[in-house]
């Protein structure tokens, strides 16, 4: 008979069923691969952007009396206050007060603080600001550690984090014990804020860093 030679199975036959697992599988790699196609896209638009972590990037103007203190200022450092102000289509939709810490540094300071400081002057891990302008440098108010304020203590001539304990010098150095080892388990020196004077106007720029790792990574400007 003709259908001798045609190839004929029965629904369910083992080879039919091979046929439909292949073909499932073949639809499902496919899917997976469009899937793959649309999700690297996706998660793209999701990850964080440049304009996400700029957002509210700006300067904010100092006052000229704490800045004249600052000038005066030969042996500690000097509290310094300011208004950030967040701004979104040029309507301001925020206000926040913050203070850093100003530091006034005569050129033989400067000198030392370049050389003391490497993690800010060289080493690559250094910040993409310049970190003295005309002899002021500015730190930030939270400690690297875990984001407490510390404060300038007199006694010590150190600043010093009420809340575990760690001691940094002036120029913003993790101070050592005698035996080497460090006050205090911040992992790295106070961080600083971009300075700068504009048209007569001492201005800084809020920048909060990534805190308790060794090196310095900028999370946000608010
Ligand atoms: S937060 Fe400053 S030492 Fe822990």
């Amino acid at each position: 008979m003709a259908h001798d030679n045609l190839s004929f199975e029965p629904e369910g036959a083992p080879e039919e069923m091979g046929r439909l697992r292949f073909m499932a599988q073949a639809t499902v790699a496919l899917g997976g691969i469009v899937g793959l196609g649309l999700a690297i896209p996706f998660a793209t638009a999701l990850w964080p952007k440049s304009e996400l972590l700029n957002a509210n990037k700006g300067w904010s103007d100092i006052t000229p009396d704490e800045f004249n203190s600052l000038k005066a200022s030969i042996d500690k450092p000097v509290k310094i206050h300011f208004t950030k102000k967040n701004l979104q289509d040029g309507y301001l939709v925020s206000d926040q007060d913050y203070y850093v810490w100003g530091i006034h540094m005569n050129p033989d300071e400067e000198q030392q603080f370049r050389a003391q400081r490497p993690d800010l002057f060289s080493g690559g891990g250094q910040v993409d600001f310049p970190v003295v302008t005309m002899g002021f440098t500015m730190f930030s108010s939270v400690c690297p550690h875990l984001q407490c304020k510390f404060a300038w203590d007199d006694g010590l001539k150190a600043f010093l984090c009420p809340c575990h304990g760690s001691q940094f010098s002036k120029i913003g150095t993790h101070m050592k014990k005698p035996d080497g080892s460090y006050i205090g388990p911040a992992p790295r020196g106070l961080d600083p804020i971009p300075f700068r004077e504009q048209s007569g106007v001492a201005q800084v720029e809020w920048v909060k860093y990534f805190a308790n790792v060794p090196y310095r990574l900028i999370v946000s400007y608010s």
